[in-house]
């Protein structure tokens, strides 16, 4: 769905510039493990989108898997409280993980994961995450890379939803507070 939509006030990213943005990640990525096996962790739902574009985008070979986790309570903020909803199917001792995430908020869901992770002995856990919002982290995460920096602001789109709506726009943009409100 195009992300031009009545509900959308601003764009933070459009399509273009978004597919512009995982061509350059992937060159970097491909770049940092080479030789390596990889494998790509999706966060579902909302890493669905970032995934599939930039598993493609990339040029050495992956493999995939997914796990669903939920902070508890709903609305627009997180509260922290991580439980798993779909844990992964792979072994992911001795691995090179790396998790794709649609965006990092507070950064509570990636600082439990990656503690997580590192319990069960990958061999190295990485981040990319296409969104960040700087203003809202609440705990310090070690993203390697990022997509786009941007405002504190209710982003929908590209795999984020509000109420389950709008992951299917094609772009990022801020949703109309009254929407929400
Ligand atoms: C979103 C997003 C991240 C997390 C980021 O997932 O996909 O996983 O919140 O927030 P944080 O940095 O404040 O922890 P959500 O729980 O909305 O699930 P979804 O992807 O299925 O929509």
């Amino acid at each position: 769905m195009h992300l031009a939509h009545k509900d959308i006030t601003k764009v933070l990213a459009s399509k273009e510039q978004i597919q512009t943005r995982i061509q350059e990640l992937a060159i970097h990525i491909d770049e940092f493990y080479q030789d390596k096996n990889v494998l790509l962790l999706g966060i579902l739902k909302g890493a669905v989108p970032f995934m599939a574009d930039l598993s493609r985008a990339m040029q050495i070979p992956s493999s995939q898997d997914w796990m669903a986790v939920s902070s508890y309570g709903s609305g627009t903020v997180s509260s922290g409280v991580v439980r798993i909803l779909k844990d992964l199917d792979t072994d992911i001792k001795d691995r090179h993980v790396l998790i794709v995430e649609d965006i990092i908020d507070s950064g509570l869901t990636l600082s439990w994961l990656t503690a997580n992770l590192a319990a069960r002995e990958a061999k190295s856990v990485e981040i990319v995450a296409l969104l960040r919002k700087p203003e809202a982290a609440k705990v310090k995460i070690d993203v390697r890379w990022v997509g786009f920096d941007i405002p504190n602001e209710f982003v929908v789109g590209y795999g984020l939803d509000y109420n389950e709506q709008y992951r299917s726009l094609d772009g990022v943009g801020v949703l109309a507070p009254s929407v929400y409100s």
